[in-house]
């Protein structure tokens, strides 16, 4: 009771600096919170930093300054391990490039995640999974490996397999970039929808802004810094 909402993730003053050469620095001091059940778009120039700031908020990346929160849990104050375990079960990833595994099926790929978090999956992780297959259109589709799919259908195993260990948060980096229209507006509607039933907080980065606008906000990247819309 009384217990205040924890944001799905939030960033405070969020930079990030590249060091090569010539040291680059793509975030400039990010600041942003997003709560469960919303659905927020990223936009941005090509190389503008949408990518290192999605793999900031999701501890594939660390920042150079600044804090990232993930239910709740600072990021700088977890080990690796401790990363790669909130990585597996608070946050889904899906990027442009399905990376499937074209050895599993369709079911087996979208249960990696559990998986991983504890070997053989039970029963109820079979049963849960197995429904949200079905949910997206892909009931067919279990037992076939990913080159016997359209590019549809495996991006929208990937979106399974980001939300198979029920994460708080989902990130995708232009999920739609390599689809053809109608791919792109079916793979798109499947997140919002599920965004919408489950409350799972989606933060997605597009160049469409059509797709964009579909969301509840709107974020703009610009010169490493954050600006709403
Ligand atoms: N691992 C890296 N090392 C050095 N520079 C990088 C690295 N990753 C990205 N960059 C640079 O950071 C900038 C932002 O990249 P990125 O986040 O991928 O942009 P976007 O996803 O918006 O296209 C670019 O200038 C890119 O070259
Ligand atoms: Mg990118």
């Amino acid at each position: 009771m009384g217990e205040e909402q924890v944001s799905a993730v939030e960033a405070v003053e969020l930079e990030k600096v590249y060091y090569g050469a010539v040291p680059t620095t793509v975030l400039r001091g990010i600041n942003m919170r997003v709560e469960p059940g919303e659905f927020v778009s990223v936009l941005g120039q090509s190389g503008s930093g949408k990518s290192t700031l999605l793999n900031c908020l999701g501890a594939l990346d660390r920042p150079s300054a600044g804090h990232v929160r993930v239910a709740g849990q600072d990021l700088a104050r977890l080990d690796d391990d401790e990363l790669a375990d909130l990585r597996n079960s608070q946050v889904g990833f899906i990027f442009q490039a399905h990376y499937l595994q074209d050895e599993f099926t369709c079911l087996e790929n979208a249960l990696m995640p559990v998986s991983i978090r504890k070997g053989n999956p039970g029963d109820e992780d079979l049963a849960r999974v197995t429904r949200l297959l079905e949910r997206v259109g892909l009931g067919h589709r279990l037992r076939n490996r990913p080159p016997q799919l359209s590019g549809g259908e495996q991006q929208r195993t990937a979106i399974v397999r980001a939300l198979a260990n029920e994460p708080r948060l989902v990130l995708a980096d232009e999920p739609t970039g390599n689809l053809d229209s109608a791919s792109s507006e079916q793979v798109f509607s499947l997140m919002r929808e599920i965004n919408q039933e489950t409350g799972v907080a989606f933060i997605m980065v597009t160049h469409d802004d059509r797709l964009a606008s579909q969301g509840d906000r709107i974020l703009r990247i610009e010169d490493g810094l954050l600006f709403e819309e």
